[in-house]
């Protein structure tokens, strides 16, 4: 594959879909050449002269606008790879059509709403030789790389507690969001969802679960609005992960691992490292949304053209669903959830 990868963004009038946007007209490796919208007021701000996104290569034409994949695959142009950018429970179909199509897929979170759902998307890509990767952020924040090397090199000696913090006010009622037919669930499946993939790049494997929910449902919702999580790494040590859509804790950090000699926290605005002795280094940039989705887009089109191993990987997507499955059965079942308890 020479030349810019040819990209369909179905989704494209969505909230997410506004920051993907922003950043792929900078895309050296990626050509918006179609979009697939079903809402036909989106649509018609997609068409209108305000619409984001590229031209096709070579074009002084916007990108085509399709009111489904099927209209996409039957009359639209030619396209390497999409960006699916739907609700959860439609990522399931809308991710196999595309495989079944030869098409290779970057799927926002959560992959998935249930393990088999996950399992029967991978196995279509597997089965139709295409990449499915599942997007994850937060993988794509240099500060995070840069915290898993330090902690690859001992920075904060052996690692035995984990904190992660994805807490912000967002009302949800009246958004699919709330609808757990749509959703798959509530905080947990959404921000949980990028709680778990961080939670393996930073911790490793996440081999147990607890969970509960706040009583108290601060938003008109019919699913849970703030939880916790607790979770036992393969390597033995143990952390929390709050969610919630009600709250903000006010913390400068969203995650930060406690080991024998120190401590080193993802803030917001940078990365914090703690001696043993209290000694404070601030190193990093921070959290950049636009920079993270920017490097994933180019990350998944190397993927694509076999030049690196997608990341996050088939087995990370579907540790990412587990994961959040182990938290609702360990709430639902008032235990804690072995993560192959989900995956048997
Ligand atoms: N990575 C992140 O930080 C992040 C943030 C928000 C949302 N998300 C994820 O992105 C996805 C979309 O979330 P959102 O908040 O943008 O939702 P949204 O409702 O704002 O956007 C979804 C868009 O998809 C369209 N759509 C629905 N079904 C469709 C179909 N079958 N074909 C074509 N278009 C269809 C809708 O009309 C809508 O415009 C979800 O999976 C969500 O979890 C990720």
């Amino acid at each position: 594959m020479s030349g810019a990868l040819r990209l369909a963004v179905v989704g494209a009038g969505g909230r997410i879909a506004q920051d993907y946007l922003t950043v792929l007209p900078d895309s050296a490796d990626l050509a918006v050449v179609a979009f697939v919208e079903a809402d036909a007021t989106a649509r018609a701000r997609l068409s209108g002269p305000q619409r984001g996104g590229d031209r096709p290569p070579g074009s002084t034409r916007p990108p085509p606008v399709f009111d489904s994949v099927d209209a996409l695959l039957l009359d639209g142009p030619e396209f390497d790879v999409a960006l699916l950018l739907t609700p959860p429970a439609t990522h399931e179909p809308l991710t196999i059509e595309l495989l079944h199509a030869g098409r290779h897929v970057l799927c926002e979170k959560p992959l998935a709403t249930d393990v088999a759902a996950a399992r029967r998307m991978l196995d279509a890509a597997r089965a139709a030789d295409r990449l499915l990767v599942m997007a994850s952020k937060f993988r794509f924040v240099a500060d995070v790389d840069r915290a898993r090397e330090l902690l690859d090199a001992g920075a904060v000696g052996t690692p035995l507690l984990y904190e992660n913090v994805f807490c912000a006010p967002v009302p949800m009622a009246g958004r699919w969001n709330a609808d757990p037919a749509v959703s798959g669930g509530g905080v947990l499946i959404d921000n949980g969802a990028h709680a778990a993939d961080l939670a393996r790049c930073l911790g490793g494997e996440v081999v147990a679960i607890t969970a509960a929910a706040a009583a108290p449902r601060v938003q008109d919702v019919a699913v849970e609005d703030t939880a916790r999580v607790t979770i036992e790494t393969a390597s033995g040590a143990v952390g929390h992960v709050d969610l919630s859509w009600s709250l903000s804790t006010g913390r400068p950090d969203y995650a930060t691992v406690h080991g024998t000699a120190g401590s080193l926290s993802l803030c917001w605005s940078g990365l914090r490292l703690r001696d043993a002795r209290g000694a404070v280094r601030d190193l990093g940039d921070g959290y950049d949304k636009r920079r993270a989705f920017g490097a994933q887009l180019e990350q998944f089109a190397r993927a694509v053209r076999g030049l690196e191993p997608p990341r996050p990987d088939a087995t990370d997507a579907l540790h990412s669903v587990a994961f959040v499955a182990a938290a609702y059965r360990a709430m639902r079942e008032r235990r804690r959830i072995a993560i192959e308890e989900v995956l048997a």
